[in-house]
């Protein structure tokens, strides 16, 4: 059977439905390129030198290693140059990255979480990479921070590829969902998967249990529901998967259904959640929604929610629509039931 190519289903794309600005059809090849040579340095694994601590920390005050920073020096090396992009923000820098004077600067933001799953890079589990574009709006000259704080419903494509037993590329430009793998031999990404579903339904469930006893009560209830299963009120027996790298854990969820649920908990109590909402969480509730599946944050609708910074965190509930229509439910009915309560006091 004939595959086609990435290259020839982003110029169908732009010939066929007209979605593809020439700009933004060079940008998603350049990410992709950019991709496949961190596979390779993923790959390499020990005999690349590519293992373990950089011993540097970032701006969420987390320690980065090797790869982090490998991963974000390929991701902004390939894009600065092509003139498609005004500036770039990733997890893994202060501050935004403006094409320097000497490209000519595009109309596109790109940001990214260039190495997700870091605590899996050594011990050879699947990790990823998780990308993001929005249209710079503004026409004043210059970019700035607050080109970048705009509600991720607005975003113009986003995407992940996934390092694992196959390399693969998962791209939304906002009509479905796309599923690409990498050919070795030949280098090219070729298309594997098109209208990609996530089943409206699940038994499956994915979080990170460990952190139970810091939950608030609507997430309690959920998990506490679906561990009481076939004898508790769902009446069916859940299983549960944590990879702890999110790419890994929605990929699962795009092919056969489950609900991932970052919540926040009382370790932190200020930080809206662990998650942050412009490199992992706005991509990541782009593709699902396009995918037929559902992400809020226990109280709205991610795509909704208007940044007020550029790293900021938030709660994340996110895959198949039912179940993330009830864990939402079971919050607003919480906040409900504390409303009244103060209205009583
Ligand atoms: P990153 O490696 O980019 O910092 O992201 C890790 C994230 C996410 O991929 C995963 O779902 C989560 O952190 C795992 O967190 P825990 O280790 O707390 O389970
Ligand atoms: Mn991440
Ligand atoms: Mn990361």
């Amino acid at each position: 059977m004939k595959r086609i190519s990435l290259t020839q289903y982003l110029v169908e794309q732009q010939r066929e439905h007209g979605r593809i600005p020439a700009q933004l059809r060079l940008l998603i090849e350049v990410v992709a390129r950019a991709c496949k040579r961190i596979a390779i340095a993923v790959n390499k694994g020990a005999l690349g030198d590519v293992l373990g601590s950089a011993h540097s920390e970032n701006v969420q005050g987390e320690i980065q290693k090797k790869l982090d920073v490998i991963s974000n020096e390929v991701l902004i090396e390939a894009n600065e140059w092509g003139g498609h992009l005004a500036a770039m923000a990733s997890e893994e820098m202060d501050s935004i990255h403006v094409v320097p004077n000497r490209y000519p600067q595009g109309e596109y933001l790109l940001l990214f979480d260039p190495l997700d799953g870091s605590s899996n890079i050594d011990v050879n589990v699947s990790i990823g990479t998780i990308f993001s574009v929005l249209r710079k709006i503004s026409h004043t000259p210059g970019v700035s921070e607050d080109d970048f704080l705009q509600p991720g419903k607005q975003q113009a494509a986003a995407g992940y590829c996934v390092y694992g037993p196959q390399t693969t590329l998962v791209l939304t430009l906002g009509n479905g969902v796309a599923l690409f793998t990498l050919d070795r031999e030949t280098g090219s990404w070729l298309l594997t998967q098109t209208d990609v579903q996530v089943p409206q339904d699940t038994k499956e469930f994915a979080i990170n249990m460990s952190n139970m006893r810091h939950w608030d009560s609507p997430v309690r209830q959920y998990i506490d529901e679906c561990l009481a299963g076939r004898d508790g009120p769902r009446g069916k027996d859940f299983n549960m998967r944590w990879v702890a790298s999110m790419v890994a854990d929605v990929h699962r969820i795009l092919t056969r259904g489950g609900v991932f649920l970052y919540p926040w908990d009382q370790r932190e109590p200020d930080k809206p959640g662990k998650l942050r909402l412009m490199y992992e969480a706005n991509p990541m509730a782009f593709i699902v929604e396009q995918a037929g599946g559902a992400a809020t944050n226990g109280r709205e609708r991610i795509l909704d929610i208007v940044p007020s910074k550029l790293h900021e965190r938030v709660s994340v509930l996110l895959g198949s629509r039912n179940e993330v229509e009830r864990v939402t439910a079971y919050h607003a009915a919480a906040a409900a039931e504390a409303g009244a309560t103060e209205g009583r006091a």
